[in-house]
């Protein structure tokens, strides 16, 4: 496995040994490189990740991984959806050179032992309440990630705005030789942010959703506006109960780089919301200009 495997529409490297060979031939050439990091089941928002890294490095790698290390027992690891086939062409439309979809063997071998986990306001409020562990997965499976391929730059969705945050801040403190990229959140016509987990939802639900930026925009105006916090947070409860929501974990207001919560409006706010459709859990996040 330490070839490339070329019958498909991209190649793929299946262990680091083939990833590491493909970069380092890259390197010599005096390529720079991008990563795109993944679980796959890619969508529009995954291939403007590749454009960006393509926009701004002369080879774009994309990873598909889905990492069981961040996926609590009752969440939905068994049931997350699997298309590599369709991804690897996705991947190669947009144009990436390369994608490494290791098996969870070759990224933690028998004896693995070691994690990366966050301290700080940034692990502590949000999702990480409501998704223990998971923080501490991601950080454990990008570091790995990074390490493997030490891209010049990495690129992430800020739709997981907090998982942005916890990479900025791992890769600050480790000292990490890679620049981290947030790229804007990419939606659908009606407002709905992408994610492979929108798949989950009945035809039914999915109109239900669009309820989630409505409400996020009122509550955005409404703080911009003066209007006091907890109103404007209970106001966007209320909606997505109203339309039919099942469970809101959370509906926030805090500091974009901290996420400490914020009581009134403060420059760098944004608005942060977790919210429950059925078995679909939708989170989104938008500034308060
Ligand atoms: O955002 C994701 O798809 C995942 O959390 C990531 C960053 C690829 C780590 O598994």
């Amino acid at each position: 496995m330490t070839e490339l495997d070329t019958t498909g529409a991209l190649p793929i490297a299946r262990s680091v040994a083939a990833l590491r060979r493909q970069i380092a031939q890259w390197r010599k050439q005096g390529l720079t490189v991008g990563l795109i990091p993944t679980m796959g089941a890619l969508h529009e928002g995954h291939l403007t990740l590749v454009r960006r890294a393509l926009a701004d490095c002369d080879r774009a790698v994309a990873t598909i991984f889905v990492n069981p290390k961040q996926f609590s027992p009752k969440e939905d690891f068994a049931a997350y959806p699997r298309t590599a086939d369709s991804d690897a062409v996705k991947l190669a439309q947009a144009g990436a050179h390369l994608l490494f979809m290791p098996g969870v063997q070759e990224m933690y071998p028998e004896g693995h032992a070691t994690t990366v986990s966050v301290g700080g306001t940034i692990t502590q409020g949000l999702c990480a309440p409501f998704r223990p562990g998971h923080f501490e997965g991601v950080a454990t499976v990008v570091t790995k990630l990074l390490l493997q391929s030490l891209p010049d730059r990495a690129y992430f969705g800020e739709k997981d705005w907090q998982q942005l945050q916890v990479i900025r801040r791992f890769a600050r403190d480790l000292d990490l030789p890679v620049a981290i990229e947030g790229v804007a959140t990419v939606r659908e016509a009606d407002g709905l942010a992408m994610s492979s987990r929108n798949a989950y939802m009945t035809p039914a639900e999915r109109q239900i959703a669009t309820t989630v930026p409505r409400a996020m925009v009122e509550a955005a105006r409404a703080i911009a506006s003066g209007a006091p916090v907890a109103g404007a947070l209970d106001a966007a409860k209320a909606a997505l109960t109203g339309a039919g929501f099942t469970g809101i974990d959370y509906v926030a207001y805090a500091d974009g780089e901290t996420l400490a919560p914020l009581e009134r409006f403060a420059p760098g706010g944004r608005l942060f919301l977790a919210a429950w459709l059925g078995r679909t859990r939708l989170i989104d996040n938008i500034g308060v200009p």
